[in-house]
């Protein structure tokens, strides 16, 4: 029987999000790609009618910006970095139907057409607004563009909305000291008109639409939450200069880059249809019967589940069918980090490592949800070396060397037949796991059958019966067996290890057909096996990791969680810290601070004079504690002005705080005024 002739064939547009132009590829983006490029690719194999495209996100103003300082034009650039995205993405085997722009003269059309129905539909409003500008640029400059002192801790070089020493939030307004972080000029307000896309008019649209099924549990749940709390208008319109569209009929104003960047989905599309001759109307006709679906991160999803189906159901397309979000990856159980070497591009992964491990480990601990992933580099190790190597290819690699020097290459008969047909019946409940994206799940069954085949060599011992005379059928059947196995197991993980697959294809001279998988290779000819895949070393993921702190990429970014977020401050030279002078000091006073929690006032003495220095380590430590007892200070540091007065150095502490702060050097002979290396 033949499964193919009872599956329906569907229509299938898939996408994943579109990467911003203005830097490189990274492991936490591969997550995204993987994931879904395992999904099409196992639509495929199921013969379904599958398309999948993706773009740069190629607009705005970090663009703009990062061009400008390369000296470039913006179109350079993106077409720059477009390639480089181009070869990652190969590089992980991730194979789209076509990788576009959304600089495109498509996406053009299609953000003019939909921006003009949304007008006609009267969605679109007007309004003066006041905003940051930065005079000497002439732009207006969004939150994160403005750089000042907190206002609650007084730090300095904090961008306009948030503060990373204390999580302060507030307005740029607010910021002590505001400075463009574009030109260094203190900006000034200026207004200036705006358009808005009246999102409030689509409440009731998008209350029935969230709970139709389109969306993850989790997501519906969260969206409910914003729903109830009331939309806001969203403004699509930035002024010039900028790196987009210009709004029609309004000179000088342009569309926000996220208006024009879900468009980028048709727009790519678009692209491919008129390449391929695809009918583009068939996938987004109100009642398209073809389904639409983006794979996204949590990140976004309130421009997918709210923006984007609003503007399509008063554009007059359908709307997509889902939209599955994932989580985001942490290395090693934190957030991916410069100076720990853990913020990884994906080419210096390339540089050291098989992208098809990275593909398995992903799809190890893929669920449908969108919880957060941890790629621990050495379970990540553990689990390839071990399910991989140690139990799918080791199935191959103990039989068919057998085959080849005793048979001729030839395959008998299979003669489990019971094992067979698990192992064909178990493509079924595969199937539905990869469907519903709980990939892990599929990866540990794929890994009880490889059990499986594994005990079943075991129990026959081939290499004892390879022995013995007259039983040359025993073994031949033994090893058909195996390999039978193995070609089935290896259909099952096509998705996730493509290159793989087709090595497997070659060395078994049979194609890894899923639908007809019930089809045995006997008295079949196979070709001489050579390993399918190496072992992980520890080596070549320290080396990953040394590499990667080398060169991490400067970003003014749409995004700046992403690459400046990182508590531990960036590498320094050792000249910078050779800079740092070092003292002994001799704790002269120590008294407690009005109306501060955490702070102690220290007289220190380091030999030429006293300084005064404010010191959060009031929990651990009394003043009395403190009095006479040497430390170590950081001498030149400038002196800063806080809240209870100037302070003019620093002392240096260990430990996990609460109590548990260590500020005192062994009393070790020390003296006052010591320079410390
Ligand atoms: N340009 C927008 C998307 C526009 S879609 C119309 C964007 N770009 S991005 O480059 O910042 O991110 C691209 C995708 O990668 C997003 O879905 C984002 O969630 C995902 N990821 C970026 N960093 C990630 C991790 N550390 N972990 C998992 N996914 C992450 O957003
Ligand atoms: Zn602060």
């Amino acid at each position: 029987m033949t499964h193919a002739s009872s599956l329906k064939q569907r229509d299938i547009l898939v996408t994943s999000a579109l990467p911003y132009a203005n830097g490189p590829i990274h492991l936490g983006h591969l997550l995204e790609y993987i994931q879904t490029d395992i999904w099409v690719r196992y639509q495929k194999l199921r013969g379904h009618n599958c398309h999948y495209v993706c773009a740069d996100d190629a607009h705005g103003t970090a663009i703009m910006l990062r061009a400008e300082r390369e000296g470039i034009s913006s179109e350079e650039l993106i077409a720059r970095i477009n390639q480089e995205h181009q070869e990652d993405f190969s590089g992980f085997h991730i194979r789209f139907d076509n990788y576009y722009t959304t600089h495109s003269e498509e996406n053009r059309t299609f953000s003019s057409y939909i921006y003009k129905q949304l007008q006609e539909n009267g969605h679109i409003a007007t309004r003066k607004i006041t905003q940051a500008f930065d005079p000497e640029k002439n732009m207006f400059l969004a939150d994160r563009f403005i750089k000042g002192t907190c206002p609650k801790c007084k730090t300095e070089d904090q961008y306009g909305d948030n503060c990373e020493a204390c999580g302060a939030t507030y307005t740029p307004a607010e910021l002590i000291n505001p400075r463009s972080a574009v030109s260094g000029a203190t900006p000034i307000e200026k207004e200036s008109e705006h358009y808005f896309f009246r999102l409030p008019e689509f409440s009731d649209f998008l209350k029935a639409w969230t709970r139709s099924g389109t969306l993850q549990p989790q997501v519906a749940n969260k969206l409910a939450e914003w729903l109830d709390a009331g939309l806001q208008e969203w403004d699509i319109s930035r002024d010039a200069p900028y790196f987009g569209f210009e709004i029609p009929d309004a000179p000088g104003k342009y569309f926000y880059v996220w208006l024009d960047a879900p468009i980028g989905y048709l727009a790519s599309f678009k692209n491919l249809c008129d390449r391929e001759g695809i009918d583009f109307h068939h996938f987004w006709k109100p009642d398209s019967t073809a389904e639409v679906y983006h794979f996204i991160g949590k990140d976004i999803i309130n421009f997918h589940a709210l923006f984007w189906p609003s503007m399509l159901h008063s554009a007059g397309y359908r709307t997509p069918s889902a939209i599955y979000a994932h989580g985001f990856v942490t290395v090693n159980g934190k957030k991916m980090s410069k100076s720990r070497g853990t913020f990884i591009m994906a080419r210096t992964y390339l540089d050291h490592l098989n992208p098809e491990y990275l593909r398995y480990y992903f799809a190890a601990k893929l669920t449908g949800g969108v919880d957060d992933m941890d790629l621990n580099l050495e379970d990540f190790a553990f689990r390839v070396n071990s399910d991989l190597v140690g139990k799918v290819v080791n199935i191959a690699s103990r039989s068919a060397g057998f085959i080849t020097k005793r048979f001729d290459g030839q395959l008998s008969h299979v003669t489990e037949n019971e094992l067979m047909k698990t192992f064909v019946a178990a493509g079924d409940e595969i199937a539905e796991l990869y469907e519903t994206r709980e990939f892990g799940r599929a990866m540990r069954r794929i890994m009880e059958l490889a059990d499986t085949a594994n005990q079943y060599v075991n129990d026959e011992q081939p290499w004892v019966i390879a022995k013995q005379e007259g039983q040359d059928d025993k073994l031949q059947a033994i090893c058909t067996n195996a390999l039978n196995m193995f070609h089935l197991l290896m259909t099952y993980l096509a998705p996730v290890l493509p290159k793989t697959a087709e090595a497997s294809e070659a060395f078994l001279n049979a194609s890894l057909d899923w639908n007809n998988r019930a089809t045995r290779l006997e008295n079949h000819s196979i070709q001489k096996f050579s390993p399918l895949m190496s072992r992980v070393e520890m080596p070549q993921i320290d080396q990953m990791l040394e590499a990667s702190r080398d060169e991490m990429p400067a970003a003014v970014g749409d995004k700046p969680v992403e690459t400046h977020a990182d508590p531990i401050a960036d590498e320094i030279e050792f000249s910078d810290f050779a800079k740092v002078d070092l003292r002994v000091a001799e704790i002269v006073k120590a008294e407690h601070v009005e109306g501060a929690d955490k702070l102690l006032r220290l007289t220190l003495n380091i030999g030429e004079g006293e300084r005064n220095v404010f010191a959060g380590i009031k929990s651990a430590y009394t003043p009395e504690q403190l009095q006479g007892r040497l430390t170590v200070m950081v001498a030149n540091l400038k002196p800063r002005k806080m809240k209870f007065g100037l302070s003019e150095g620093m002392v240096l502490a260990a430990g996990p705080g609460g109590k548990d702060i260590f500020i005192l050097s062994p009393d070790s002979g020390a003296t006052p005024g010591m320079r410390i290396m």
